[in-house]
């Protein structure tokens, strides 16, 4: 009886420690006037910051193997640098409704031909003009996190039906999950993914190149000259896109091999090996900090993006002017261009069902 009661007492001091602390703080106006509020959620070992523009995640900051803590996520200073750059290169958003790309924006659902906005040359890339990450979220604070709802009507960028989005974001010790799900009242096409750029040695200090990389993908879908999917899952097996050993980003990235100039480097959808359920599907590690970041995910895909566009152009936080592939992406997802591949696993999403789906990334240090 004692025993059960010292433990029942671990457990709860156990998790009483495991709550993180979650703070609201007024973070600007949209240019017509909408407030925006930045959630700061800290574990103790780890701080996110989250803002209700766009979902965007703002910052993370994770001590290196010394302890010393930096902001390993790319970004700006303020509501301001998103706004007025127009976030081009997605730092941090939330991207949906269609994550990636839509060949020609056009798709056919029950027979029916939708044309979507077009923003990629003759592509949609990541939802359309607008797009998940350029909206304000409704938010309300939740255990260790926040809950971010979004309603797009009918019609926008020219999806059919209005879905409901909820993502809640929640801290707990070295963990970030991300929950998504969705609910439509008409069939429509579903895809979402969060679109932070991470710099394990920290935003702004040089490129991703020496850091290592790991993806649970035994394939992947080559792309053409426009980045858009051929409909097949090509093994990685002997080409510079097998990472399924940790490997260094740089080592291959400027292969003479036609994906990876297609690509301008990694900028391809892995085929996850997970079969559906929730596992790991990457692990990214830098040398010089110690630092490890691992992605869990039951989505079958996972864009792997080297941050190519990045141009040194774009004035990010502390005035760091981020240079080629300063960052990578790791875009949990369904397979770029899905509705019109009927071999991939379906984006359809119909009334009374509900898309669900998990992605955390843990950070620790080795
Ligand atoms: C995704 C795409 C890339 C690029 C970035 C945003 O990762 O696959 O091609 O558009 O988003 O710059």
């Amino acid at each position: 009886m004692k025993k059960i009661l010292v433990l029942l007492l671990v457990l709860i001091a156990m998790n009483v420690q495991s709550q993180s602390e979650v703070k609201k703080t007024p973070f600007g106006k949209t240019p017509d006037g909408t407030a925006v509020d930045v959630y700061t959620l800290t574990s103790g070992k780890v701080e996110v910051r989250i803002m209700t523009y766009g979902g965007i995640i703002v910052s993370v900051k994770t001590p290196d193997r010394n302890g010393k803590i930096e902001d390993i996520a790319l970004g700006f200073d303020d509501l301001n640098g998103y706004i007025e750059s127009g976030n081009k290169p997605y730092f941090g958003a939330l991207v949906g409704r269609y994550a990636n790309r839509l060949a020609h924006g056009t798709f056919t659902l029950d027979g029916k031909q939708y044309h979507i906005t077009k923003n990629d040359g003759d592509n949609t890339l990541h939802g359309g003009a607008k797009g998940f990450g350029r909206v304000v979220w409704s938010a309300k604070q939740i255990p260790d996190g926040v809950e971010m709802t979004y309603v797009d009507p009918d019609g926008t960028e020219g999806f059919p039906g209005t879905l409901t989005t909820t993502v809640r974001y929640t801290l707990k010790n070295d963990e970030l999950r991300i929950e998504y799900s969705a609910i439509t009242d008409k069939d429509t096409v579903v895809n979402l993914t969060s679109h932070s750029y991470f710099n394990l040695a920290g935003e702004g200090n040089g490129t991703i190149l020496k850091q290592q990389m790991e993806l649970e993908a035994d394939k992947f879908t080559p792309v053409d000259k426009t980045l858009i999917p051929t409909g097949e899952l090509a093994p990685v097996q002997g080409t510079p896109l097998d990472f399924r050993k940790l490997t260094e980003i740089g080592a291959r990235i400027d292969d003479d091999n036609p994906q990876l100039k297609l690509g301008r480097g990694y900028d391809h959808n892995w085929v996850l090996n997970n079969g559906g359920k929730f596992a790991k599907a990457a692990e990214a590690y830098d040398s010089t900090t110690g630092r490890v970041l691992q992605v869990f995910t039951d989505q079958p895909g996972i864009q792997f993006y080297s941050g190519n566009f990045l141009d040194g152009t774009v004035k990010g936080k502390q005035g760091h002017m981020y240079p080629l592939r300063s960052g990578f992406a790791l875009e949990t997802q369904h397979f770029p261009d899905s509705p019109n591949h009927k071999n991939f696993p379906s984006t359809e999403l119909k009334p009374g069902q509900k898309f669900h789906s998990v992605t955390s990334y843990r950070f620790s240090v080795r």
